[in-house]
């Protein structure tokens, strides 16, 4: 019987014939992908090899217009007299070009701890975060988030808004000598299904809520915004919507003591295609119907409807980068189960998440033989020698890819939310596996510019961890000495011995 090729399987599994619009970040023309439709991932691989890391700033300036543009579309068709504000959780990727190329699209911003906020004052001050957009301040805030927040405050930012987490924050800012815009985190949207464990750590109860509200009134501030969030990833739309429903009243029940409230935060949860093949979200529905329950409970309540917040983390940036990865060999596996395909990286640095969370999966693409017979393969990071370091975990079903083994590169999208950011940038890696040369392509104008940086190097990897590298001028080679005859009549040869040196390499940022 002849053998299944990765495209029937593609053509079987998610209806993609092999040409054409293969996810909403990704396009394949002529066999080869594009990402954003624009990026030639395979003349990347030719030109630079693998490992790679691309990053396409492009497609946040994407992700955040489509958005506006269907929160567009739904206040229309709603006649939702509220505005929508994009909110850019720079937790999910703090790098520079990430979080300026989601300013420059138009979004406000959120932070979740002191050095966040730290970034955000340098941007107010660069004024590349204008006075006009929101900065939610979200987290448990120790005293250096509060200093932080107190300095952008009296350095002139009047639309920062500490969202409180503990009425203790409450305190610590009361006397701030400017006006300030609170927000407060509704609790019970945290774990309301059951299904955020970890997330009801957050924000206040009911009554808290109330000593909140009473206290700022009674203060020179203001509390603007209610803050609910139901978890990260939400798929179910439906099921996002009826759990936000009861947030909406809360928010309705404050509103009519409070009326300087006016803002609606749905937080996080707003979920991304990179992580799975045949994903779909309808967005827009979602945004129609989540100001239709708005306009609706606020009617019910007798209140105006608010402004409407999300902020989007996983949303905005898992689709700017991908990594290009190769397979270096291939272990058969035990009998009767799939080979083993060892990449010349590590999985378990490269994706943290598919270890810290329960079912997380990532798109994965070969960039060329899809002509060729599919095979359920694992993944194994070559450069650890982890038993933790596979994909997918040992639970969940193979990965399907060629079977071209040795020499195929693979694309993992959706790894630009988090990953990085939990890994680290720089720094000392499991098994000092370093990190891959990166590429990064931003817009300028019409045109597209390219940074190169290169494979973190060894070197910088050992400085970190308190070794100091010695130039070696001129290594020599290992030279025996002459053989000596011992009484014995026998020969030995000795080894020099040699003090241990590490060897320069090109440096690269560590
Ligand atoms: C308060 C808050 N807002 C937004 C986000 C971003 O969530 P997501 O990545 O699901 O968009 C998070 C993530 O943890 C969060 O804690």
């Amino acid at each position: 019987m002849k053998q299944q090729t990765y495209t029937n399987y593609m053509q079987d599994q998610f209806g993609f014939a092999g040409e054409g619009q293969l996810t909403d970040f990704m396009v394949r023309r002529e066999g080869e992908l594009f990402l954003g439709g624009h990026l030639n991932l395979n003349e990347l691989a030719r030109n630079y090899g693998a490992p790679l890391e691309v990053v396409y700033t492009p497609q946040i300036t994407a992700q955040v217009e489509r958005m506006y543009a269907w929160a567009e579309v739904a206040r229309q068709a709603n006649n939702y007299a509220g505005r929508f504000l994009y909110a850019y959780a720079t937790k999910a990727n703090f790098a520079a070009e990430a979080v300026q190329t989601a300013l420059a699209a138009g979004v406000h911003y959120e932070t979740s701890a002191a050095a966040d906020l730290t970034i955000a004052h340098s941007l107010f001050q660069q004024g590349l975060l204008t006075e006009d957009r929101l900065i939610c301040c979200n987290g448990s805030k120790e005293p250096n988030y509060l200093a932080a927040i107190r300095a952008l405050r009296l350095d002139g930012a009047a639309n920062v808004t500490p969202v409180l987490d503990d009425l203790d924050e409450l305190d610590a800012l009361l006397d701030l000598p400017a006006p300030l815009q609170f927000g407060v985190r509704e609790r019970a949207a945290g774990n309301r299904d059951g299904l955020h464990p970890g997330n009801d750590r957050f924000g206040l109860s009911d009554a808290e809520l109330r000593l909140a509200a009473e206290r700022i009134a009674a203060s020179p501030h203001q509390l603007v915004l209610y803050h609910a969030m139901i978890g990260s990833q939400v798929e179910d739309e439906a099921h996002f919507l009826a759990t936000l429903r009861a947030s909406v009243e809360g928010y309705c029940r404050l509103r009519r003591q409070v009326p300087s409230l006016r803002y609606f935060n749905f937080g996080g949860g707003v979920p991304t295609s990179g992580y799975r093949l045949g994903f779909s979200f309808d967005y827009a529905g979602f945004l129609s119907r989540l100001m239709a329950t708005l306009i609706e409970t606020c009617a019910a309540y007798d209140v105006p409807v608010p402004d409407l917040i999300g902020e989007f983390g996983r949303y905005t940036v898992a689709n700017h980068s991908v990594l290009l990865l190769e397979v270096g060999a291939v272990k058969h596996g035990q009998a009767g189960q799939p080979d083993w395909y060892l990449m010349n990286s590590s999985m378990m640095v490269s994706l943290p998440d598919a270890l810290l969370v329960e079912g997380q999966e990532f798109v994965m693409l070969p960039l060329s033989d899809w002509d060729r017979p599919v095979v359920p393969v694992r993944l194994a990071g070559r450069r650890t020698c982890d038993s933790d370091d596979v994909y997918p975990r040992p639970h969940r079903p193979p990965l399907m890819l060629p079977n071209s083994g040795a020499g195929l590169l693979v694309a993992v999208c959706g790894v630009g939310a988090y990953q990085q950011m939990i890994s680290g940038r720089g720094g000392a890696h499991h098994c000092l596996s370093p990190e891959p040369a990166r590429i990064i392509v931003s817009a300028q104008g019409e045109q597209l510019v390219t940074r190169y940086v290169p494979q973190q190097d060894q070197a910088s990897i050992m400085r970190l961890l308190g070794y100091q590298p010695r130039p070696v001028p001129n290594p020599r080679p290992l030279r025996l000495t002459p053989v000596v005859v011992g009484a014995s009549g026998v020969a030995r040869r000795r080894i020099q011995p040699r003090p241990l040196r590490l060897v320069r390499e090109a440096a690269s940022g560590d």
